[in-house]
């Protein structure tokens, strides 16, 4: 019988350590040592914390393939650095200008502007450095497609582009598919890189991939979804970071246009159909299957 919450358990103390370790002087020193305060912010960033959801996700498509949890676990490892970087630049008074992030001070407030947006790129490069190592898989080939999958999901036509667009919207104007579409981008391109990158790694054909991609955008929608939902209902005490900012700061989400019980009812919706892209699969699936539920219900 398959259990989530150890699951989830596992898979972020698993990430945990694993950050921990690769993100020191030794491993992230180049042709010159590497700054001392660059690492201590780089930890600040990503160590303790967060709920480690995307190599949670990168892991459960793995499972339908039998990929040996290390190479999940590394390829998860990526995800999770460039995931932490857009968070560190998210917070950025240029950006959303915040100053919690998991219960502590964001990494422009514990060190400074500059040490945040160098933490941010440092993690973002050693994403791909991490993808090119063998130890994420044995093949060239699979290495290439998962450095070309996250690349995808987090540049210009995914994270990035959707965060470009996520500032546009702030001054108003945006129709529910315009909506749709930033969100797609800024949570769900990582999202569905994180479903993929694991799906690449079991060598998973056209009609697998296509399938769990559709998994993943119908989840990745319902998560941002609840992230909005959650800036409306929440405490900054659960949540860890501020809320009711997306109002102050005027971003369009699809809160402001379905209100919170319209919303809530189309998470639901969300929900359902990730669960049935799945209907293929056996239970194999019960890990995507529960995270996708759980989405619609967490509450931090
Ligand atoms: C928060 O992501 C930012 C969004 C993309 C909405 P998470 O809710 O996954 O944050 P952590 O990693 O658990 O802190
Ligand atoms: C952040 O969206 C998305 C990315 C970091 C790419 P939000 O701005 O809504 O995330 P929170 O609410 O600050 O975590
Ligand atoms: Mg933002
Ligand atoms: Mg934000
Ligand atoms: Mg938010």
């Amino acid at each position: 019988m398959y259990d989530f919450s150890a699951d989830m358990t596992d898979c972020a103390q698993a990430v945990e350590l694993a950050l921990a370790e690769r993100l020191s002087i030794a491993t992230l020193s180049g042709p010159g040592p590497v700054a001392e305060r660059l690492v201590a912010a780089m930890r600040h960033g990503s160590l303790e914390g967060g709920k480690r959801l995307r190599p949670l996700l990168l892991r459960q498509a793995a499972a339908i393939f039998n990929v040996p949890m290390q190479q999940a676990l590394t390829a998860g490892l990526a995800v999770e650095m460039v995931h932490c970087y857009s968070l560190i630049h998210d917070d950025l008074p240029a950006m959303d200008d915040d100053d919690l992030r998991r219960g502590r001070p964001t990494v422009h407030k514990q060190y400074d502007e500059a040490t945040a947006i160098l933490a941010g790129d440092a993690l973002l490069t050693e994403a791909f450095a991490l993808l090119a190592d063998p130890q994420c898989h044995p093949d060239p080939a699979v290495r290439i497609a998962l450095v070309t999958e996250l690349a995808r999901g987090s540049g210009g036509g995914g994270m990035v582009g959707g965060q470009m667009r996520d500032i546009e919207g702030e001054a108003g104007g945006f129709s529910g598919h315009d909506i749709a579409t930033m969100q797609a981008m800024k949570t769900g391109a990582l999202i569905r890189a994180s479903v993929r990158m694991g799906a690449i790694l079991g060598g998973a054909d056209a009609r697998a991939l296509a399938v769990l991609t559709a998994y993943a955008e119908a989840a990745g929608r319902a998560f941002q979804l609840a992230d909005d939902i959650l800036d409306v209902t929440a405490s900054a005490a659960t949540m860890g970071k501020a809320t009711g900012k997306d109002a102050a700061l005027g971003k369009q989400t699809l809160v402001t246009t379905l209100g919170v019980d319209g919303a809530r009812g189309h998470l639901n919706d969300t929900v359902a159909t990730a669960l049935s892209a799945l209907r293929t699969f056996g239970p194999k699936a019960d890990g995507l299957r529960a995270t996708a539920r759980y989405f619609a219900s967490r509450e931090n």
